[in-house]
């Protein structure tokens, strides 16, 4: 069992009052215009929360897997696309948590607390589930790295001041030749292309990246040459928990929409919640958000820990994802054609929770993750 603790709580708070003053008042337009001001991300950052996971040394808050995944469930009740935005800043510093020396740490985490965002760049046009199949490429040449390829649906990838970029630095060893580097946008030969005209978490940025000979010192290698699948791995076991966390947040705000509807809505001089299919069908929402926030922060609470937490993590995104979207089909089925209005948020809340079964690894790529732990 979980319990946050008085500084949590009291973070949740701070978040919440951040949501009702930044958040609430253009998720609506940003979901149709897919414009995310800068201001409400300054705000964030102000508050200083641009990027959870940055260490104490370098000025960041070093929050513990517990305290980002209740924020991260906070965004996803706000908006997921929102949460999937201001996340990218953490997903792109796992890397570097992990394998950065303390100038590269600096060097990664200057841009980050100060108002930008960060991407993780790995997935390819050729290479999606199949991470290890990537063919972007950077040779060593004297003291820099020379990176040519493409990347796609890159989060952020359109308005972020830096990079954690995997590229083949050995083609031969396939996998095991990829390795990861921090790269700035300012590179000469870096541009973004295609932008990606999403069905939902229109407040996120998800675009195309083309290398075209971009050099980069030596030094921005993280680790050794061939560390980048372990690294892309490891970041990705973290990545996971929290599109598990913003699935709880979306599950939970799809039935609080609907209870708040279905209490109302009169038919028949009844209100809905008087049918006992609509009740029981609550009362299930209300079982399975339950049971996935458990799993969340059973995963959070390892990693939290130290212990190993790859396999738990895995669980909570397929189950919790998977509930988010069931949870809100029911939701919208309770509420209606007036669910299915755009004046209904819970329109919204549908077409942004398929996201969250997809990004950061299927739900078929969890499946591989949690069946080669088991049967190991
Ligand atoms: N921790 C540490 N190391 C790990 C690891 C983990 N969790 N998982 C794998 N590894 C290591 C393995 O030990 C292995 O190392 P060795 O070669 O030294 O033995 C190496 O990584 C390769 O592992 P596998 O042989 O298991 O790799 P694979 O090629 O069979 O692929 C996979 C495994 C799980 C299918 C992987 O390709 C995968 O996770 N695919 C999904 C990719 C993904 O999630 N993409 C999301 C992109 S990011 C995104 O969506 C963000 C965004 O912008 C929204």
């Amino acid at each position: 069992m979980y319990d946050f603790t008085p500084k949590q709580l009291e973070l949740q708070k701070k978040v919440r009052a951040f949501v009702k003053e930044y958040i609430d008042p253009i998720a609506k337009e940003s979901d149709a215009t897919g414009v995310l001001p800068l201001s409400v991300f300054k705000a964030w950052s102000e508050a200083g929360l641009a990027c959870l996971v940055a260490p104490k040394r370098v000025g960041g808050p070093e929050l513990d897997a517990v305290t980002c995944t209740m924020i991260m469930e906070e965004l996803g009740y706000a908006d997921l696309g929102v949460a999937t935005a201001f996340g990218a800043n953490n997903l792109c510093s796992y890397p570097v948590l992990l394998a950065g020396t303390p100038d590269q740490q600096k060097k990664h985490f200057r841009p980050l607390l100060t108002g930008n965002y960060g991407s993780f760049a790995l997935t390819e046009p050729n290479a999606g589930s199949d991470a290890g199949a990537i063919s972007t490429t950077a040779r060593r040449d004297g003291d820099e790295y020379v990176i040519n390829g493409i990347k796609c649906f890159i989060t952020q990838g359109g308005v972020a001041a830096t990079y954690v970029l995997f590229a083949l630095t050995d083609k031969s060893k396939g996998s095991k030749g990829m390795s990861a580097f921090i790269v700035e946008r300012d590179r000469p030969g870096l541009s973004t292309g295609k932008v990606e005209d999403k069905m939902g978490i229109h407040a996120s940025n998800t675009v195309e990246l083309i290398l075209e000979n971009v050099r980069v010192p030596a030094s921005h290698l993280l680790g050794k040459e061939g560390d980048g699948m372990k690294l892309a791995m490891m970041s990705l076991d973290a990545g996971r928990l929290v599109v598990a966390a913003q699935a709880v947040g979306v599950a939970q705000r799809a039935m609080d929409e609907c209870v708040e509807y279905a209490k109302k809505r009169m038919d028949n001089g009844k209100s809905l919640t008087d049918q006992q299919a609509v009740s029981f069908k609550i009362a299930d929402m209300a079982t399975a958000v339950e049971a996935g926030r458990l799993l969340v922060y059973h995963g959070a609470m390892l990693k939290a820990a130290h212990r190993s937490y790859s396999k738990n993590s895995a669980i909570a995104k397929l189950f919790c994802t998977d509930m988010a979207m069931q949870v809100a089909r029911d939701a919208m089925e309770i509420m209606g054609t007036y669910g299915y209005t755009k004046d209904a948020l819970i329109e919204k809340i549908w077409r942004d929770a398929r996201i969250l079964s997809i990004y950061e690894g299927t739900n078929q790529i969890q499946r591989i993750v949690i069946a080669n732990a088991v049967l190991r």
